[in-house]
């Protein structure tokens, strides 16, 4: 029995996906499409992030829906750590929520403060292949810290929100689900 505990751990280490040394820039210039990931919750779990047209050449994120909210969107690019679709980057503000302090993400031309990302190599929990996540790091000109969480909207779909560090509110009528990013390439 031991042995076959001990066999079992060795071949779980000698399946997982290898990290290489090298770290990576926080410039990405070829084109990806970014994959939500939280295995808890199905609903979002592996589903790509959309950009849906608003004003001012604006375009707001949503992932899933039925049908489907927002442009299936196959050329992101990482800016400085910026998150970058032809002219506009990805930023925190407005729709502030008081219920449960998270505040909307979008992409504008706008100053506003950029949601930051550092690209890392990690392990897919379901496959074990290899990938590029987009680790937050913070809210430009904040505190760094804090995560991206998608928060029911409509037509079943799910919006992206900054919750920001030290918070510890939700909201239970739309919670907001933690999720990982995750660059893949197209
Ligand atoms: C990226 O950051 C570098 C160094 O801070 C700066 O020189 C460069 O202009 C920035 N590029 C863009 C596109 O913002
Ligand atoms: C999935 O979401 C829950 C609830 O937000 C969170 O506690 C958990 O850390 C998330 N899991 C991952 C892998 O992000």
């Amino acid at each position: 029995m031991r042995f076959f505990l001990g066999l079992t751990a060795l071949i779980t280490i000698a399946t997982a996906c290898t990290i290489p040394s090298t770290p990576l820039s926080n410039n990405i210039a070829s084109n990806f499409r970014v994959q939500v990931q939280n295995a808890s919750y199905p609903q979002v779990h592996n589903k790509y992030m959309n950009l849906m047209v608003s004003g001012g050449g604006d375009r707001h994120l949503y992932v899933g829906g039925s049908p489907q909210v927002g442009d299936t969107t196959t050329n992101l690019r990482l800016i400085n750590g910026s998150i970058n679709w032809v002219s506009i980057n990805a930023v925190i503000g407005g729709e502030e929520s008081n219920v449960d302090d998270t505040v909307k993400m979008f992409m504008t031309e706008r100053g506003d403060p950029r949601a930051l990302f550092q690209p890392t190599y990690a392990c897919n929990p379901d496959t074990d292949q290899l990938q590029v996540e987009l680790r937050f790091v913070g809210k430009q000109n904040a505190p760094t810290g804090g995560w991206i969480c998608v928060r029911p909207s409509f037509d079943n779909s799910h919006e992206f929100r900054y919750y920001p560090p030290g918070n510890t509110k939700s909201d239970p009528n739309r919670f907001c689900i933690k999720v990982t990013l995750v660059a893949v390439p197209t």
